[in-house]
This record gives C-alpha cells, structure tokens and sequence, in this order.
C-alpha cells in the first residue's frame, strides 16, 4: 500500500563507508545546520544515518472532525458551505447552524459523504519523518541490484533537523507514503437570513462533534464589507519539524483576522500546501489555521501545488486534491481539476478564476493558463454581474498577470494567455485583480491593455488624478483601467524581487529570461507602485528563492464602502520559532473612488 518517491537530494556516498564501518553518523554534516541543531556541544546534531528502517508507526486515527472549513457555494445571503475530515464514516453526519451560540432551536443539514484515500508521509513512533537515502551514482541515478531493487545506504529521520540547507528541501532522501482511508464530509447549510451571524458545529448526531465556529451571511447591495488576502502557504511536509511553515500560514491568517477586526471573509489565492499528494500537509495548514477558518467563510482559490504530486517529475496532477479539502462549485467539464465560480458579496462580484486549467486538450490546445471555456465563462459571468447592477469587480487568480519575480515573465501558460486576459480585464472594467504565486509583494498602477506592438506585456499606465479621502488615503479618481495586487506569501518560502536587479543577475538566477532586454525591464518596473521582497538574505545573492526561512509575511485587507474600496497591505516579522515578537506594520495604502 506504499508508494515510492523521488526527491531532490545530495549525495552522501562518503557516507557508506562510515556505514561500513559500523558507525552511525550525521547526515546533514553541514556545520551550519548542526551548529542551529539544538545547542549540545559535544553531542552531535542533525539526522543520523542508521542501517536499518526505523519501525513506522500507523497513521493516527482521528474522529474528532478536522480540516473543516467553511466556503462560499452559491448565494452568500442565504447557503453557507462546509467541509471536514473524520477517519472512520458518521453516516449521520452533519452540520447544525443556530443563531444563538447555545443552538436553541438549530437548523440541521445532512452531509453528503465521500471515502477517500489519503497519503501521509511515513513517520516513526516518535512522530518523525522516515527518510531513506538511496544509492545513487555519478550522475545521480539510483543504483539497483541484480533484482532491480534501489540500494540504499541507510535510513535517517528529521529528528534535530534545522538550518538552510535543510529547510531549502536539498537535504531530503526517499520517502514513503502510506495510504490511509479516510472520510470526507460536505454540507451545505440553505435558507439563511441575510446579513446575519450564525453559529455551527459539524460533526455526527451520536459520534463527535466540532467547536463551535460562526459566520455571516451578506447583506444587501451597498453594505459596506471587508476582507482580508493571504497566499501562498504551502508548507512543506519536510519542515514540519525543523521550521514549521503552517504555523506562519496560520498566523498570518490570525494577524490579519485581528487586523481588520472580525472580517466579514477571508480570501486565499492559492497554493494551500507544497504537495497535494500529502496528508500531512493539509493536516498541518488547516488544523493550525482553524480558530481562523472556523470565524469566517474562506474564499479558496486553487493554486498549482493544490494539484501537484510529490514527485515533482510526475506530470499526472492530481486534480480532486483541491476539491476534496474545500466545498466550492465545481467547474464546467472541460475543467481538469480545481474549481472556477463567482459570488456577490454586498453588490461587489467576486470571480475566482483557475490558472491551473493549463492541460493541453480540446479546450486549451496551446497550454494556457485559463481555457477556452473558463475564458468565455469569465466573460459571460462578469458582463451579468455588470448587468445585475454589481458596482464592484473583483478578479482573482493564483498565477499573476504582473508580478515583480519572475513567474509572470516566465510562465509560459501565463504569457499565453495575458494579452487575452488583460484585454477582457480592460474591457469589462474589473476594478481590482487579486493575485498570488509569485511570493514577493507586487502592487501595480492603474494598468490599462494595450497592444503589444506598445508593450510586451500588454499594459500601460493610466494617468488618474489621486483625490485625498477624509481618512487620509490617496484614492484613484474614476480610474478606467485595473489594480494589480500581489500579498507576498503567508509562507516562509520567499522569492527575490529579481526585476529590480541587473540584467545580468536576472539572467543568472532565471537563464528562462535571456530574452529580456533592458527597455523591456525598464517599461516592465514603471508599470509597479510598490514591488519589493521584504525578506533579508544572503540566499538572494545568487539565486531567486529564499530557504523557505522567512519571518516576513504579508496579507492585504480590503474595505468596501459606498463608492470607495480602499486596500492596505500590511507586513508581518518577528521569528516565531526563535519566540520573537509578531509586529504587524502597514506597508501600502490606497483607495478606489467609483462615482458610477
Ligand atoms: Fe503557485
């Protein structure tokens, strides 16, 4: 019932000597990653390579209802959505919705059930990671016996695993994931009063039960709202216990719940986890994520490591990952995995769209980001929603149109399909697109289409007059064109702001980029407001990612009202796991004046 996987790993064949030998050594044997191992001084820190597999330990059983969410699934005046985990199956399933907290008189809705199997990384009893390192040759390749058997050298577990080397997921040998049968729920509670705030607990009539969590229902046209965007998440299983990156996810999610002052949503541009193949890390995300996910509705968008598998060379996405931990519309059929739907929120429309949709096939021949009939869907949704009267358009996508790494430069499915894109944004007047991916912060001007004789990638700056509001915010006068946001990441894992750097050191860390010219660049970095990677780190100076070690998180928080929706983009440091201080600082501010 257990799978191989590759990952990335060094070479340790001077290892298999001291195995030989009869010794146990230090896999990491790094002095960085031993020196940060645990403060002993004799005592050797880091993984030990050790001959035999330690004894794995069967994946805990968990009844108590887990990963719950809640999502928005049809009208957010009257139906709230949920989704939870439990091991076994409750065939009484359910979710109750009261609007008092002590469920005097409780609504019921019955959950629709699904068993499912899901992968989790083997651990030993003491809760580690169990980690083989394979024999590999010269060029990397494993090495096999006479019956085709990968030969290893030994076993080594995270136990005392920290440092770059480590974080960076360089330092990782072979895994195993072991099925485990598990029990998804959905529930769709309906019939809700507008702008309303309701209490619920998901769970089983006779079997356990969750806390209680609550939400709101929308009002009407015109109410003002707020919401907050984190991104980008995606811890990885490796770090769990060298530096846990759900816990920075998490709170991220908490500062900016806290910031904002009780949100009416939060939204989550994508890339939940680093592997969608992994329990372990939905598990992580979500159950440390859950004061936050269970006192507002989440607003999911799917990003590309929602559907990827742990084997990053498997081309075969896993494409009903995303779809099984959130309760949102499915897409149309030509839809491969993941989700695309829309909702109103108090007069303003909020399109969540799917850049995952970058299967080659009927509906997407060339590899594009968005499909041909996702792309007629955004249309035809948003040209209603105008016609329903909706004064506010909100795009929102994992992958970004304009960014200040280099996805938005190098993505191929996202060069492909920008120009259409960003034609159709001018066109239908989308005020705001929310974007994810690229894990740097990026906030654009007001950008207009343009032809791409003028521009290579498609976009030009509105000159809008600025009018001060009362608060003191600076807002776009009537802007015709759209704002592009982009939060950084709720992680750890960090990408350099590349496109304020030299030619020379763009081509160096992304050689994808040798066609860029410097009048290109030039053009490319006018079209920015703020761009800059907040984190510190040596890392940057030869290469484009972080280790996956930053304390520098960001989340935006945006506040409809009347004719003015005004964004703040906040930033996040302090080390949680050195037990620094959390500082919470607002980094950017504007506003959007609407007089029609
Ligand atoms: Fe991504």
């Amino acid at each position: 019932m257990s799978k191989h996987n590759h990952l990335k790993k060094v070479s340790r064949s001077a290892l298999t000597v001291a195995l030989a030998l009869g010794l146990v050594v230090p896999v990491a044997n790094s002095g960085e990653a031993q020196a940060s191992g645990g403060g002993g001084t004799s005592q050797q820190q880091g993984p030990q390579l050790q001959k035999e597999k330690p004894k794995v330990a069967p994946v805990p059983a968990k009844d108590q209802p887990n990963r719950i969410v809640t999502n928005f699934n049809g009208n957010t005046k009257h139906e709230m959505a949920f989704n939870w985990y439990t091991t076994h199956h409750f065939k009484d399933a359910k979710v109750w919705v009261s609007e008092d907290p002590n469920f005097t008189n409780p609504k019921t809705f019955k959950a629709k059930s699904k068993k499912v199997k899901s992968k989790y990384v083997e651990r030993d009893h003491n809760g580690n990671f169990i980690f083989k390192d394979v024999k590999k040759d010269d060029d990397g390749k494993p090495i096999k016996d006479k019956n085709g058997k990968e030969q290893s050298n030994g076993y080594f577990t995270d136990k005392n695993v920290s440092g770059p080397e480590w974080t960076s997921g360089d330092q990782q040998g072979e895994v195993n994931l072991t099925s485990q049968t598990e029990h998804t729920y959905k529930a769709h509670a309906k019939e809700l009063k507008p702008n309303h705030t309701y209490y619920y607990r998901v769970g089983s009539e006779d079997g356990p039960k969750s806390e209680v969590g609550h939400f709101k229902t929308s009002g009407k046209k015109g109410d003002p709202f707020k919401f907050v965007q984190y991104t980008d998440t995606q811890n990885a299983f490796w770090n769990e216990h060298a530096r846990n990156e759900a816990q920075f996810g998490a709170d991220t999610l908490q500062r900016a719940t806290q910031t904002a002052g009780q949100p009416d949503f939060a939204l989550h541009t994508g890339d939940f986890v680093e592997s969608a193949e992994v329990e372990d890390e939905w598990k992580d995300i979500y159950d440390q994520s859950r004061p936050s996910f269970m006192s507002q509705p989440l607003a999911a968008v799917s990003g590309n490591h929602d559907e990827r598998p742990l084997d990053d060379d498997n081309d075969d996405k896993l494409l009903d990952r995303f779809n099984r931990h959130v309760n949102v519309p499915k897409g149309n059929n030509a839809m491969n995995g993941g989700s695309y739907y829309s909702f109103d929120y108090n007069g303003a429309h909020m399109v969540v769209a799917n850049t995952n949709d970058n299967k080659k096939g009927k509906d997407n021949p060339d590899g594009k980001a968005i499909g041909k009939k996702q792309m007629e869907w955004i249309k035809n949704d948003i040209k209603q929603a105008r016609k329903k009267g909706s004064k506010w358009v909100i795009l929102n996508l994992h992958k970004p149109m304009y960014s200040k790494s280099y996805h938005a430069l190098s993505d191929d499915d996202v060069k492909k399909v920008r120009k259409e894109l960003t034609k159709e944004i001018d066109d239908l007047d989308v005020d705001l697109v929310l974007q994810g991916h690229d894990h740097v912060l990026a906030r654009t001007k007001v950008l207009q289409h343009t032809d791409t004789k003028n521009s290579f990638v498609n976009a030009k700056t509105e000159d809008v007059k600025q009018v001060k509001g009362k608060d003191n915010v600076k807002y776009y006068d009537n802007p015709k064109g759209s704002v592009y946001v982009l939060p950084n990441t709720g992680g750890t894992k960090e990408y350099d702001s590349i496109t304020d750097k030299s030619l020379k050191h763009i081509k160096k860390v992304r050689p994808e980029l040798s066609w860029l010219k410097r009048k290109d660049l030039d053009h490319y970095n006018s079209l920015f407001a703020l761009g800059r990677q907040p984190q510190k780190t040596d890392a940057f100076k030869d290469k484009h990612s972080n280790n996956r070690d930053s304390s520098s998180q960001n989340f935006s928080v945006y506040e409809v009202k009347g004719n003015k929706l005004k964004v703040k983009i906040y930033q996040l440091s302090g080390d949680m796991t050195k037990g620094e201080p959390r500082q919470t600082k607002l980094i950017d501010e504007f506003g959007i004046k609407k007089d029609k």
